[in-house]
This record gives structure tokens, C-alpha cells and sequence, in this order.
């Protein structure tokens, strides 16, 4: 009997996955919807051998249980907190995410927002825009200076590290806390207290686990500088939102910058108000080079697994 291969996608990607795949692998049968984002309502995994899929989709074992003949989940995102890797593991499927290209996009994105947070860009933008400033004025809008202060990052990966040397550009220290000792210039590695304790700005680079979801939290907060800024471009459940309300409400923290949400995309309607606060869309990544380099990473490791190779960026791999 013929076996048909399929790959499917849950969205449309910014590279030819069809060319790629079937120039690869001839006669592969390769289902990318027209536009956007279906999700795994929109596609048929019943005899679908590699999926590559965006952080939006849920991979548990109901999913895998529904997809029998499954080789391989390519996620679009360096992030892989909504894929079940044990469940993954137990059924046979490869995981992949696509570290490193998004690295200097994010870390841009999360220096913005230090940035913006510590400069008030937000409230300034909004009162340009209002029609209602009447002009220069001495005590308008006073930020924090960032230059001579700390960073505090916590998770020290590719990310953090990429952040480190912008925060060291700009004539900050840095200190930060992470699984490992590493031996980067002008940094040092402290507890997760004493990033709070210290740090001007502490931006969170780490990935969601139940080791740092809320990591940012009350009791951390009320160790915080009143002038020290938070910034989150890492997992929205890495933050208790109504505690950083709180702190930003009555003025015992200067500012934060959040790019990721707890139950995202539904936003506290409390954020929306909340003052001294930056909002972004979960656009770390967005830059037409990381995303166009992230599902090209994702078509490598369907058409690697495919062709039985090992692809680069195994998450998790089962023998
Ligand atoms: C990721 O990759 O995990 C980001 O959140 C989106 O690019």
C-alpha cells in the first residue's frame, strides 16, 4: 500500500513550506492555509506525519492521541510552555523550537521597553497625541535615568545574555540571576531576591516553568526600588499582574513594560489603566528576520525528521 507523508500547518508561514518540503521529499502531501492563523481546529491530524504550529496551539495528549502517526512538532517560537513534552515523549513525536534567531529581536524589544517605561514614552505619546500639551515644562513627564544604573535579568540564557550586552552599552551594570554560573564581562550572578533587591530594571528572560511563574510578585515588589522598572517580554504567567498593579497604582515602582499577559490575548482591563505601564502586543520576536528564520527552522526539522536525520533544536526526542 502507498503510505501518503502530510505535513500540516496551523498557520501560514513567510517561507515556501510547500516548495521546501516537496523538493525535500517528493510527493509529501503539505497543507499551509492561505492566510493566517487556523489552529488545530482548522487542520485534520488524523494521519498527519510532522505539524509545525505556533505558540498559540495546545499540544496535549489529547491532541497527540489524535494524531497517531505523528513524527514530529515543529513550534514555531523558542517558548514550548504549550506543548506537553512528556506527553510528547511517550508518544514518539519530536519536539523543535527555533532558539537564536529571535534572540537580538527580543532583546530589542525588551530594552524598548525598558526604555519607554523608564522615559514615560507611553504617557508622553498619549499626551502628543491628545492635543492637550501646552508645551515644555521643567517637571514634565521625569523619568529615571538608566545610564550608571543596574540591570537585573533573570534567566541568563541566550536572551538574557543578549540583553546584558545592550544594558553594558549603556553604561549600566548588570547582575543577574539564572541556573548557571556565566563568565560574561562587567556581570555578576546573584539570587532571584537580590536581583529584586538591587536592580534599577529587572527584565525577565527565562522560560515559563512552575519554578518562575510569579516570579515577579508582591512580596519581590515590595523589595523593589520605588524608582526600578519592570519589564516582561518572557511569559505573561511569569508575573502576578494584580501585584504589579498594585505597585504601579500607588506609586511604589516607576514603571513597567509588558509585552506578554496572563491569559493573553485578554488583557486585565486594570493594565489598560494602570498608570506608568508600557504595553506591547507580544511582539518580541516580530521582526521580519526572526520570523522569517524561525519557520525556516521549523520547515529544517520537518524535513529532517522526514527524511529520518536528526533535526536541529530538539526540545525533547524519544529513541
Ligand atoms: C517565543 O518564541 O517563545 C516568543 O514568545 C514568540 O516568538
Amino acid at each position: 500500500m502507498l503510505c501518503v507523508v502530510r505535513v500540516v500547518s496551523t498557520s501560514q508561514l513567510p517561507i515556501d513550506l510547500v516548495g521546501q518540503v516537496t523538493a525535500a521529499l517528493p510527493g509529501t502531501i503539505v497543507e499551509v492555509p492561505p492566510v493566517g492563523h487556523v489552529g488545530l481546529a482548522g487542520v485534520d491530524l488524523r494521519d498527519a506525519d510532522a505539524l509545525v504550529c505556533l505558540l498559540l496551539d495546545k499540544i496535549d495528549a489529547k491532541l497527540l492521541a489524535s494524531a497517531p502517526k505523528l513524527r514530529v512538532v515543529a513550534n514555531c517560537a523558542v517558548g514550548v510552555d504549550n506543548i506537553d513534552l512528556a506527553a510528547a515523549a511517550a508518544a514518539g513525536v519530536t519536539v523543535t523550537n527555533t532558539p537564536d534567531v529571535l534572540t537580538e529581536a527580543t532583546a530589542e524589544l525588551a530594552f524598548t521597553l525598558m526604555l519607554a517605561a523608564a522615559r514615560r514614552l507611553g504617557e508622553g505619546e498619549r499626551l502628543v497625541r491628545s492635543g492637550a500639551w501646552t508645551g515644555w515644562a521643567l517637571d514634565q513627564l521625569l523619568g529615571v535615568q538608566l545610564h550608571g544604573k543596574t540591570a537585573g535579568i533573570i534567566g541568563f540564557g541566550r536572551i538574557g545574555q543578549a540583553f546584558a550586552r545592550r544594558a553594558l552599552g549603556f553604561g549600566m551594570r548588570v547582575i543577574y540571576a539564572g541556573p548557571h554560573e556565566v563568565s560574561a564581562e562587567g556581570t555578576e550572578r546573584v539570587s532571584i531576591d537580590e536581583v529584586f533587591a538591587r536592580a534599577d530594571a529587572v527584565s525577565l528572560h527565562c522560560p515559563l516553568t512552575p519554578e518562575t511563574r510569579h516570579v515577579v510578585n508582591a512580596a519581590r515588589l515590595a523589595t523593589m526600588k520605588p524608582t526600578a522598572i519592570v519589564v516582561n517580554t518572557a511569559r505573561g504567567d511569569c508575573v502576578d499582574e494584580p501585584a504589579l498593579i498594585d505597585a504601579l497604582t500607588a506609586g511604589r515602582l516607576a514603571g513597567a513594560g509588558l509585552d506578554v499577559f496572563v491569559g493573553e490575548p485578554k488583557i486585565d482591563p486594570r493594565l489598560l489603566s494602570c498608570p506608568r505601564l508600557v504595553l506591547a502586543p507580544h511582539i518580541g520576536s516580530a521582526t521580519t528576520e526572526a520570523r522569517t528564520s524561525m519557520a525556516q527552522l521549523c520547515a529544517d526539522a520537518v524535513i529532517a525528521v522526514l527524511s529520518g536525520r536528526r533535526p536541529p533544536n530538539v526540545v525533547t526526542r524519544t529513541a
